[in-house]
């Protein structure tokens, strides 16, 4: 995937991630050793929490349809099937995750249920699959530049409820995180409260419930 000049943000976002898939999805792994377990508890315990968080406030899910927005491995919307949701629909640009969604949603019987597609939000939507239950883009908005016009395309695309998380800012994991993104060459996009309201007020979302929940603020909106 890494072209010999990689230009744009979503190039260097989609590359960094299509070759960091495994790595990513092993985050949720439970069969780990103590020092991998502690380390990711520690320093990504974020990511297991996002997760619990979206299943209850998107109770009941009984016969939902939800699009998931940068779905990275699927792990959310394999949950959404579990809990009962009648159709959960993944986007990501970067193959090396869809891959792992595939087959994850497979080994877990939900094959049917989960359709993960590899291409750009909002692009990469049938708009006739619309409108959606709920949307959700969780640890996304770390990796866009332009906010306002997606969540703007995912209110559009609902009727129902949205989640969204925005990574702080201001808090103490920044500096060393902000460190390996740019070792890394991969842009990474963090948030104070005042910036999310105001780029939640211009994409249209009035309605919605502000969670402080570790390293981000969760949205909860009603669209
Ligand atoms: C940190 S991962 C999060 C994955 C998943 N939501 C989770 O929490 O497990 C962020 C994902 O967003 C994807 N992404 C970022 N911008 C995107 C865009 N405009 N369209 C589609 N996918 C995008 C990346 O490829 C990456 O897999």
């Amino acid at each position: 995937m890494t072209n010999n000049v990689t230009n744009t943000v979503e190039e260097k976002v989609r590359d960094h991630f299509h070759e960091d898939a495994e790595r990513f999805d092993a985050i949720y792994e439970t069969k780990k050793g103590p020092i991998a377990a502690f380390i990711d508890n520690w320093w990504r315990g974020v990511v297991q929490k996002r997760l619990e968080l979206n299943v209850e406030k998107l109770k009941p899910f009984k016969g939902k349809k939800i699009l998931d927005v940068g779905c990275g491995s699927g792990r959310f919307c394999i949950a959404f099937a579990q809990n009962g949701a009648e159709k959960v629909i993944g986007i990501d640009f970067a193959p090396g995750m869809i891959e792992i969604a595939d087959k994850l949603a497979a080994q877990a019987g939900f094959g049917e249920k989960c359709e993960f597609i590899v291409g750009a939000f909002p692009d990469g939507i049938n708009a006739a699959d619309a409108p959606f239950d709920a949307c959700t883009g969780n640890g996304f908005f770390d990796y866009v530049e332009h906010p306002v016009p997606i969540i703007t395309a995912m209110r559009e695309l609902t009727k129902g409820k949205l989640i969204m998380s925005f990574p702080k800012a201001v808090e103490w994991r920044v500096p060393l995180r902000r460190f390996r993104f740019w070792m890394k060459g991969t842009p990474l996009f963090l948030y104070r409260e005042a910036q999310v309201r105001d780029i939640l007020a211009k994409s249209g979302v009035t309605d919605l419930e502000f969670i402080h929940l570790d390293r981000d603020y969760l949205v909860v909106a009603n669209v």
